[in-house]
C-alpha cells in the first residue's frame, strides 16, 4: 500500500494493499548513547544521529498512512543526567523544530507534544509553540512529541484536573469514571497506541503512556534507535498484524 511521497521503501519490505496498518504507533527511542559509544563517540552525536531516524520514521509514517507518531523524546526522569546532555537534547530538539519545518509542510504533519511543557527552557518552549502553530492546520500525519513526560505525572496533573471539578462541585465521586480521568489525560484527543516499538532491547517501558499502553501491542528490537530505519518500521508493523488482539475475550 504505496502512496505518492518523497520516500520510497524497497519493494521487498512493501506492505500489502489489504494488510491493515496501525492507527497509532508510539515509539520510545532509545540506545543513542550505547550507539556512540560503540563507535567511539560523544553520547551527544548519538542523539543527533537519533534525530535523523526520527525523521525517516516519520517520513514511513506519512507514506503508509498512519494517522499518530508519539515518540518518547525525554522523560521527567532524564534531567537526572549530567546538565551538558540534558542542554544538548534540548539544543538539538530546538535545531530539529526549526531544520524540520519545511519537511513537516510538505509531508503535511501536524506537530503536537506532551507533557510538562511549561517546565521546559523557554527557548525550547518557544520553538515548540512555533513549530505546533504553524503546523496546526495539517491533516495528515499527527506527530506527537513526549518531552518532559511520564505517564505518572500525567496521571497526577489528570487526577489533580479531576479533583478540581469535584471540589468545585461539577462532579460527585459517586459520578466519577475512567472517562473522566481520559478527558483530562495530555493524549485526550487520539486513539490509544495499537503498536508500541522499544529500540536497543530493554524490556520495560520506563514511566512511558502508562494508562493508554493497557492493550497496546508490544515489539522491541535490539536495534540501537540512530540504526531504526523506515524499512525496520515496516517489519514491526508486519510482525504486528500476526498479532492476535483479545482484549481479554476469546
Ligand atoms: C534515548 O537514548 C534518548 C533519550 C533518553 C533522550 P539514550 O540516551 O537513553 O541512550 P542509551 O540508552 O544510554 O544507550
Ligand atoms: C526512555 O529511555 C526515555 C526516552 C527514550 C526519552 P531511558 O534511557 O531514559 O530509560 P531507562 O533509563 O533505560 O529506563
Ligand atoms: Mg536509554
Amino acid at each position: 500500500m504505496i502512496v505518492q511521497s518523497s520516500v520510497t521503501l524497497e519493494p521487498a519490505t512493501e506492505l500489502h494493499e489489504n494488510s491493515p496498518v496501525p492507527r497509532h504507533i508510539a515509539i520510545i527511542m532509545d540506545g543513542n548513547g550505547r550507539w556512540a559509544k560503540e563507535r567511539g563517540l560523544p553520547r551527544v552525536n548519538g542523539h543527533s544521529s537519533g534525530a535523523h531516524a526520527l525523521r525517516a520514521v516519520t517520513e514511513t509514517c506519512c507514506v503508509l498512512g498512519v494517522e499518530c507518531l508519539t515518540v518518547y523524546a525525554f522523560s521527567t526522569e532524564n534531567w537526572k543526567r549530567p546538565a551538558e546532555e540534558v542542554s544538548a537534547l534540548f539544543g538539538l530538539l530546538e535545531h530539529f523544530l526549526e531544520s524540520e519545518l519545511p519537511t513537516l509542510q510538505q509531508n503535511n504533519v501536524k506537530l503536537r507534544a506532551i507533557g510538562r511543557l511549561s517546565e521546559l527552557p523557554k527557548s525550547t518552549l518557544h520553538a515548540l509553540e512555533g513549530t505546533i502553530q504553524k503546523t496546526t492546520a495539517n491533516d495528515g500525519l499527527t506527530l506527537i512529541l513526549a518531552i518532559n513526560y511520564s505517564g505518572r505525572t500525567e496521571l497526577e496533573d489528570a487526577i489533580r484536573a479531576v479533583c478540581r471539578e469535584v471540589a468545585q462541585g461539577t462532579l460527585t465521586p459517586e459520578e466519577f469514571n475512567q472517562a473522566h480521568l481520559q478527558k483530562h489525560l495530555y493524549t485526550r484527543d487520539w486513539p490509544d497506541p495499537d503498536l508500541l516499538i522499544r529500540t536497543s532491547g530493554e524490556m520495560r517501558l520506563s514511566n512511558f503512556l502508562l494508562w493508554q499502553l493497557s492493550y497496546t501491542e508490544l515489539y522491541v528490537t535490539p536495534k540501537r534507535w540512530p540504526d531504526f530505519t523506515g524499512n525496520d518500521l515496516v517489519e514491526a508493523i508486519k510482525e504486528f498484524n500476526q498479532r492476535q488482539r483479545r482484549y481479554g475475550g476469546l
